[in-house]
């Protein structure tokens, strides 16, 4: 850790542009242009001990990029993301960014809470069925963030934080936010969240990066193997909405207890894949106890990088690309096409508002909303 400390010294200084004299153990800041409201916005550059970095942005607390070894320590960015703001502002499918006030879908955009209905924005409509998704018009993932860069023993990292105005996108309360992004010596993409409210309302803010552990312009992941710490997953109505079920895994092409090829069975004739366009679906994670532990893990046999995922939270929404078509075209001019990214969001079941048998995502005045996650990346 001697690099660190000595950086550590020298905060301030590292404050530099992004390419030039970046050094192990380092956060440096440069401008990145501004919103269309006129709000500048910043890119920050985070570098460990081990030579791994990460690009992130006040925009939408967006990793616009982040890399990782492979077995031979060859590098490669494995996101999906844009080159510029510009991109980010045009057009995103939530590509590397948080989201929230609440991740994932509202049925019909609507709920009771304390005997008061609350309409959100209805922005989606899969199955030609409307609902609220990923926070609305104006989500977590369009705003900026105060940022601060931040240094600790082992870790480089930024500070966000925010209060969400009472009545944003139509959510009850102001919500005061703050989420830490870490990027550890030990290769690890660390994320932890704290909120507290002044009226009550539902929370579950989550994080949306498409992962391709080939490189983030390699290519299908289809043949990456996939294990999910999951016995269950909720099923879905035509809208993607839960139907308030369980549904076990074992016999089905949701069965990722063991490490299983994702394209071994994404095209199975089964209702939930043709629902999802294949897989789109929260798997409840097993015998859940609020600790951080794995949920999840990824493995690319070409490169041999893995990630983990480790969470506190009680479910992962497995998403594979499936709405990816080419039209996104990113970072070095290339074209994501369908199915090139793996997205897998620790977070509370869809919909918990209108499931009181779900756990609740309800936060309270003077109770503190917290949630940790951590991609964790090695190779083999
Ligand atoms: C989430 C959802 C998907 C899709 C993507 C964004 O992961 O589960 O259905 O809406 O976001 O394209």
């Amino acid at each position: 850790m001697a690099g660190l400390v000595a950086a550590l010294g020298a905060c301030s200084a590292m404050v530099h542009a992004a390419d030039e004299n970046r050094s192990l153990g380092s956060i440096a800041k440069e401008s990145w242009g501004k919103t269309s409201d006129g709000e500048s916005v910043d890119l920050y550059t985070l570098t460990n001990e081990r030579g791994e970095d990460t690009r992130v942005t006040n925009y939408g607390a967006i990793v616009v990029a982040l890399t990782a070894p492979d077995r031979d320590g060859k590098f490669a960015d494995v996101v999906l993301g844009y080159d510029h703001l510009d991109d980010y502002l045009k057009s995103s499918p939530y590509f590397g960014a948080v989201v929230g006030r609440y991740g994932n879908r509202i049925a019909a955009g609507r709920f009771t809470l304390d005997g008061k209905t609350y309409q959100l924005a209805t922005n989606n409509a899969p199955g030609g069925v409307p609902c609220h998704l990923h926070g609305g018009n104006k989500g977590f993932d369009k705003v900026v963030w105060d940022a601060k860069g931040e240094m600790k023993d082992g870790a480089v990292g930024i500070r966000f934080h925010r209060v969400s105005p009472d009545g944003e996108e139509g959510y009850p309360g102001n919500l005061d936010i703050t989420m830490h992004y870490w990027l550890t010596d030990q290769n690890e993409f660390r994320i932890e969240y704290a909120a507290t409210t002044d009226r009550a309302t539902p929370v579950n803010v989550t994080h949306h990066s498409y992962y391709n552990l080939g490189g983030h312009d390699s290519g299908t992941i289809l043949d990456h193997e996939l294990m999910i710490a999951a016995d269950h997953i909720t099923p879905v109505d035509k809208g993607l909405i839960p139907t308030g079920a369980f549904t076990p895994v074992a016999g089905t092409p949701f069965d990722f207890t063991s490490p299983t090829v994702i394209g071994s069975r994404v095209n199975a004739d089964d209702t939930q894949l043709e629902y999802g366009l294949g897989y789109d679906h929260n798997f409840v994670l097993s015998r859940w106890d609020g600790k951080l532990r794995l949920a999840a893990t990824v493995y690319d046999p070409q490169s041999g990088r893995q990630m983990e995922v480790l969470t506190t939270e009680p479910a992962i929404q497995f998403y594979c690309g499936n709405f990816l078509d080419g039209s996104n075209v990113g970072k070095g001019g290339h074209a994501y096409a369908y199915r090139t990214a793996i997205v897998l969001e620790t977070q509370h079941y869809p919909d918990s508002p209108n499931h009181p048998d779900f756990p609740s995502t309800i936060l309270r005045p003077g109770e503190e909303y917290r949630h940790t996650c951590v991609y964790r990346f090695s190779a083999r």
